[in-house]
């Protein structure tokens, strides 16, 4: 099938989940090293797609590190309370929801970490454990899109802006806050996007208060509209591999008191968000 750019691929069955965003991969077998031309495909979709889907894997550690690796260096979580646990491998979080859980993680639209001064480029969570009535999906969103629908003006006046992001409500005291400019450009699309999210921003530097809250009421809103995002429903050993810097994501909380289970890895950001 055709990239959204419109270049076919070659070594990879590339099937958008919707127009902006979300793409299932098949004809990959991550249970092996990739041949170049396939990885070189499968970045390409990442860039066009900014979020991927792999059906029946069945990964182990050392895969899973090996996907992440093909990406960046394996990074660490900046939260000082999170939702996932080490596993017995250190490069790998176990991340385990079932009866004795009080709420899942990720269950209001965030960005992974925005609240860090480099926050990860990506995230791969493979669950080979899912409720047997379905649920636990993962809803996506496209922050290129979200920018793109912005009307002119509105574009004019978020130029130059900066917003604090902040990780306490999420991750307790002692997490990192940052600013990030409200406008961001990608490194590898070079296209411009939102860069505010519901669980970590909390002020627009620039603004008085009460102009601050009503807008970033408005773009927090406006960044998750239905006709800019995905849904994925998981199946056991289902791989989620999102951009962390285009793509947000919210995880539903609606399949306690059963079990969702699996691993994650995290991928280090490169450098800090650039101004678009
Ligand atoms: C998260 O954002 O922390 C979790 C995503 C998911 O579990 O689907």
């Amino acid at each position: 099938m055709d990239g959204h750019r419109g270049t076919p691929y070659r070594t990879i069955e590339v099937s958008p989940y919707s127009p902006h965003v979300g793409a299932e991969i098949g004809g990959i077998d991550l249970t092996r090293p990739l041949p170049a031309e396939q990885l070189a495909e499968l970045r390409r979709a990442f860039t066009d797609h900014l979020v991927l889907f792999f059906r029946d894997q069945e990964i182990g550690f050392d895969d899973h590190a090996r996907l992440a690796e093909y990406f960046g260096t394996i990074g660490r979580h900046v939260g000082v309370r999170t939702h996932s646990e080490p596993s017995e491998d250190d490069r790998v979080r176990r991340f385990h929801f079932d009866e004795y859980s009080e709420e899942v993680s990720g269950n209001v639209w965030h960005t992974d970490q925005s609240c860090a001064p480099v926050p990860p480029l990506a995230s791969i969570l493979y669950n080979h454990t899912l409720p047997p009535d379905g649920g636990g999906d993962t809803l996506f969103a496209s922050m290129y899109a979200a920018y793109d629908a912005l009307s002119d003006r509105m574009k004019t006046c978020l130029e130059g802006l900066t917003a604090l992001h902040d990780g306490v409500r999420v991750f307790g005291e002692g997490t990192p806050r940052a600013t990030h400019p409200v406008v961001v450009r990608h490194p590898d699309s070079g296209r411009k996007l939102l860069y505010v999210n519901e669980s970590f921003t909390v002020r627009i530097n620039e603004l008085p208060a009460a102009e601050s809250r009503h807008l970033l009421a408005f773009l927090v809103e406006h960044c998750t509209q239905p006709e800019w995002t995905c849904r994925f429903r998981w199946r056991p050993h289902s791989i989620a591999m999102w951009d962390n810097r285009c793509a947000q994501h919210r995880a539903i909380s609606d399949y306690l008191p059963n079990v969702r289970s699996g691993y994650r890895v995290q991928i280090d950001g490169i450098a800090a968000p650039v101004a678009g």
